[in-house]
């Protein structure tokens, strides 16, 4: 379906296409409710707005943060969001998604404490109140790309994701390494709390290891098949994080409950119709990590950022065939969040993927927020665009037009090619450098490649 690119002059113009096709989304008249406070794990928060985890690619060859991670996230913290949502950060060295993926150790926590003390500073200096810092705790699994050499650790062989990233019999993980898995979260948490994260989140989405394993029906043993097993992981892993929690620290999970795959097992897809959304698996993994693993606060996501870009994160179609109008794919994020909200009220509910509404993602948060959709809003490319963006919400009324995300790529392309990432159009000195280099890269980068 080929589309127009965004072009909306006025939300009323942006409103008429979204009915055009079939997607319904909220709106607010003003963005007032986004600097309400609201419950967040541990703590009280003093608005709606929060930081998604976004990747950087600019580890130091440890793993630890370099002057690039420390410059993007107190950038952010002095941005004036309620909650940054770390980005990824890899628990096993195996795990990492890149040779410039965060990695926190035994030996370098240290480093994390520095890191979070700073950020809590730049958000106090001008803010007079510091953010709740979460730590992404993850395992790339199909995507584990350590010392930026593809090393695959699947949960199941699945032929139509493996065109685009090769995996074999080979990759496939022993029930024995996931269960060590279980202590090693535990341990990776351990380090969370001692380097002052306020949290944790136990990342289930975007296809890596936890995620897959949520479709694993062909793996056989413990960790595959029936519900109950493919769901074990998460939830063990979670209970091992859950020992370092007490009323400082708090364990959360960034939920994908749609994989959007096209062919072959997905989760919280309809069995008869992989584009249709069927969530009777998820809410109830939902409903189990309120009742049995304690949480009180989720994010929730969709889609496989090395698959189905478009359903994780939507932009206008350029480079590849467009599937569908990416405002069909906010819309869908957002029911999504609202069906998860409606099924656990008491838990607090972020959404994601706001970024491609530009000027207009302030009063779409606000409106969902409204709607009782969801209780916040975590922002992702728009961070990197504009990390201010939350100041200007709440302070002036509306986000600033021109240092909105245009949603161009350009990122994804960085972190692609293990580059420092962020904004390209908005932050230039800093990041055209690294896109030049990317792009006299490009012509060696492998087959499977898709930015
Ligand atoms: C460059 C880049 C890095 C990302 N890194 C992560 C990550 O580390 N963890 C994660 O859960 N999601 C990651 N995401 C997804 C974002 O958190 C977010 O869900 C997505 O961009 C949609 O939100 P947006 O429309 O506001 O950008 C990343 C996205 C981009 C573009």
């Amino acid at each position: 379906m080929a589309h127009e690119r965004f072009h909306y002059k006025s939300l009323d113009e942006l409103k008429k296409t979204a009915v055009e096709v079939g997607a319904s989304l909220p709106f607010a008249d003003h963005t007032g409710i986004l600097g309400t406070p609201v419950r967040f794990g541990t703590a009280t928060v003093r608005n709606r707005l929060g930081i998604a985890p976004m990747e950087g690619a600019d580890a130091l060859p440890d793993g630890s943060p370099s002057e690039f991670t420390r410059r993007r996230y107190c950038r952010q913290a002095a941005g004036g969001s309620a909650v940054i949502w770390f980005e990824a950060i890899s628990v096993v060295p195996e795990g990492c998604s890149s040779g410039t993926q965060l990695l926190i150790t035994r030996e370098n926590v240290d480093a994390y404490r520095r890191l979070c003390d700073e950020v809590r500073e730049a958000g106090f200096r001008e803010n007079g109140v510091a953010p709740l810092l979460v730590m992404q705790a993850n395992h790339s699994g199909r995507y584990s790309n350590p010392g930026n050499r593809p090393a695959p650790l699947i949960a199941y062989r699945h032929p139509w994701l493996e065109q685009f990233r090769p995996a074999d019999d080979s990759c496939i993980v022993s029930d024995d390494y996931l269960m060590a898995l279980e202590e090693r979260f535990g341990e990776g948490t351990r380090l969370a709390r001692e380097a002052g994260f306020d949290g944790v989140d136990i990342k289930s989405c975007h296809g890596y290891l936890f995620a897959e394993l949520n479709s694993a029906w062909s793996r056989p043993g413990r960790y595959g098949g029936s519900y109950e097993n493919r769901t074990r992981l998460l939830k063990n892993c979670i209970a091992s994080a859950n020992v370092y929690k007490d009323e400082h620290f708090f364990v959360t999970c960034r939920l994908g409950i749609y994989d959007g795959y096209p062919e072959g097992p997905g989760f919280g897809a309809a069995k008869e119709d992989p584009f249709s959304l069927d969530l009777q698996e998820p809410l109830r993994l939902v409903r189990e990590l309120r009742d049995e693993c304690g949480l009180d606060t989720i994010n929730i996501t969709m889609g496989n950022p090395y698959a189905t870009t478009h359903v994780t994160r939507p932009f206008d179609f350029g480079k590849y065939q467009p599937t569908e109008h990416p405002l069909t794919g906010i819309s869908r994020m957002i029911h999504g969040a609202a069906a998860v909200k409606k099924a656990v009220p008491d838990m607090t509910v972020y959404a994601s993927a706001p970024s491609y509404l530009r000027q207009y993602s302030d009063l779409y948060a606000a409106g969902a927020v409204e709607q009782g959709m969801c209780d916040g809003m975590l922002f992702g490319r728009m961070a990197f665009a504009d990390p201010d963006f939350a100041g200007e919400i709440l302070r002036e009324g509306r986000i600033r037009p021109d240092r909105v995300c245009v949603t161009c790529g350009k990122c994804g392309d960085l972190i692609r090619a293990h580059k420092p990432t962020g904004c390209v159009i908005r932050d230039t000195e800093t990041f055209l450098p690294f896109y030049r280099e990317f792009v006299e890269l490009k012509p060696s980068l492998p087959e499977n490649y898709r930015g």
